[in-house]
């Protein structure tokens, strides 16, 4: 399946996982790119949309995309980027590096929770949805450190254990869907 990944990443952990995925299913990749880029600003939902996109949505039969999560929401630049392009995707995987672990994913700032809003938005194209809680890198007493995890960042240092096994197996899934 013609796949093609499209990540925002503001501090380089979804920046990382995209350009992974994008090697391992040998596919092209496209950074979306917000005309603000302040994330206050985006926090404070200013919106100026998003920047052209260099390539064409439409040569593709499966678009993934990745971004972090902030206060338990759809990003401005992810949100518009369904807006703008649901209609031309045929099927929408969304992939998130996130701060909430699967224990609190179903709490206020719960990766779950913006798994159901990109749902309704994009409607029937999102067929699955993944999440990367960077408290997989973390050693087991840092994994409840809020301070930790919003210092640390993927890399290829501390893509390993967790983490690996649960991305082996979500490259296996996509490859198969
Ligand atoms: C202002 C702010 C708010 C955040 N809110 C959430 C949240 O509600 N839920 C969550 O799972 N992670 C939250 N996070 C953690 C980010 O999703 C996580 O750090 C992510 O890996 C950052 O991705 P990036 O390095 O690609 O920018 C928040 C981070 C920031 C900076």
């Amino acid at each position: 399946m013609k796949t093609i990944v499209y990540f925002y990443s503001h501090k380089g952990s979804n920046r990382y996982l995209a350009h992974r995925i994008a090697k391992d299913l040998n596919c092209e990749i496209e950074e979306i790119k917000p005309r603000l880029s302040s994330q206050l600003l985006m926090l404070m939902k200013l919106n100026l949309g998003n920047r052209k996109l260099k390539t064409n949505i439409v040569n593709y039969e499966r678009v993934i995309l990745c971004g972090p999560i902030w206060m338990g929401q759809l990003i401005v630049p992810l949100k518009n980027f369904v807006i703008k392009y649901n209609s031309k995707i045929n099927n929408l995987i969304f992939v998130t590096c996130c701060g909430s672990t699967f224990d609190k994913k179903d709490e206020k700032f719960g990766h779950n929770l913006v798994f159901n809003e990109l749902k309704t938005l994009s409607g029937t194209k999102c067929s699955h949805c993944e999440a990367f809680p960077i408290a997989l890198v973390l050693p087991d007493e840092q994994k409840e450190d809020s301070d930790a995890f919003m210092k640390t960042h993927l890399n290829d240092q501390n893509f390993n254990g967790e983490i690996v096994e649960i991305y082996t197996k979500f490259i296996h899934t996509i490859k198969v869907l």
